[in-house]
């Protein structure tokens, strides 16, 4: 038995991952690989709460698996699965669709935003997301769930549902924490929004250096920095923003004083940026190649991930719906 805590954490299968996701979410997974038994899911079956199109799905599913392997959720330290492979979190949701109030539903900020988004398509699947997160959580009984600010809310309901069922047919489900991750909110190339595909102003983990160059090259920076010689301040400047995720102390303070007294062009800095981002990116690039160049061993990673997680799963399935009453 490991006596290490368990986390839980879910991955939207949205295609390649951009430095956003990085700094805001998975370098902090890694982190926290070394303390917790870590289950990471890939929730497809959340992706289709929503409009999609079906023939671009399994794609962003992979996209997502090989990205966020290549970014440190190596299979051999943690167990990382398509939560469409373990059908036992179906089943639960079924079962804890029967203790939850259908008015709270109602009431979640994400339920409200994507539902004004959807209009001709409001499913009961998108009303019921928050139970399949909480299904998800539930199954493996985990400790602690490292999540984004966004995600306290359904966190908040996932314990109502452990206590509601725990209340109801006795004490079995730990209440998950939330562990609000020390992780970066990452701005966008535009500087105006936070980092998004939607958005089209990210810089992905995988893409070519030359790639990322040129989306820098021609970013937004301080604008009382009209000519070279014009000082300006690292504070009010995104790509200032994005140096602090990359550039060592001792490099900073350099480029504080430099922008202040106008010492380096914006094209310098960028420069500098460019190189620090690329040592942390130029190994997951290689990484995310290697993995492409074998399929197999990916798929066999997420079938062993899936099955290891079947089998914790079947488990707590199996003795709630002994303490339901059923047969
Ligand atoms: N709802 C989460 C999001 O939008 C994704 C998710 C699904 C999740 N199941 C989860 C997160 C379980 C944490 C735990 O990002
Ligand atoms: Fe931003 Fe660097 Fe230009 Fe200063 S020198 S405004 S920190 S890009």
């Amino acid at each position: 038995m490991s006596p290490r805590k368990r986390i839980l954490s879910g991955i939207q299968p949205s295609g390649t991952i951009h430095i956003g996701n990085y700094f805001g979410a998975v370098e902090n997974w890694v982190r926290l690989m070394a303390d917790y038994d870590c289950f990471f899911t890939i929730v497809d079956l959340h992706a289709i709460t929503v409009t999609y199109d079906p023939k671009l799905l399994p794609q962003r599913v992979w996209d997502a698996a090989l990205d966020n392997m290549a970014a440190g959720l190596d299979p051999a330290r943690c167990t990382i699965f398509i939560q469409s492979h373990v059908p036992e979190h179906a089943e639960l949701c079924w079962l804890l669709n029967c203790v939850t109030p259908l008015g709270e539903l109602g009431r979640m900020t994400q339920f409200k935003e994507k539902s004004e988004r959807e209009r001709e398509n409001v499913t009961a699947g998108l009303l019921n997301y928050p139970i399949l997160q909480a299904a998800d959580i539930l199954i493996y009984k985990a400790d602690a769930v490292p999540v984004g600010e966004d995600q306290a809310q359904h966190l908040e309901f996932t314990r109502e549902v452990a206590r509601r069922f725990n209340g109801r047919f006795g004490d079995y489900f730990p209440e998950p924490a939330t562990l609000i991750g020390r992780g970066a909110r990452v701005m966008g190339l535009d500087g105006d929004s936070k980092m998004s595909k939607s958005m089209d102003n990210f810089i992905g983990v995988t893409e070519e250096p030359d790639a990322i160059w040129e989306k820098l090259r021609p970013a937004k920076t301080d604008e009382a920095r009209k000519r070279r010689t014009d000082p300006g301040s690292p504070d009010k400047c995104n790509i200032f923003g994005y140096h602090k995720l990359v550039t060592p102390e001792g490099e900073l303070r350099e480029i504080v004083a430099g922008c202040t007294g106008a010492s380096i062009g914006c094209i310098d800095c960028k420069k500098i940026l460019h190189r620090n981002l690329m040592k942390v990116l130029d190994p997951i690039r290689e990484r995310r190649r290697d993995l492409a160049l074998h399929p197999d061993r990916v798929r066999e990673a997420l079938d062993e991930g899936a099955r290891k997680a079947r089998a914790v799963a079947r488990e707590t399935l199996d003795g709630a719906k002994k303490l339901m009453g059923l047969l």
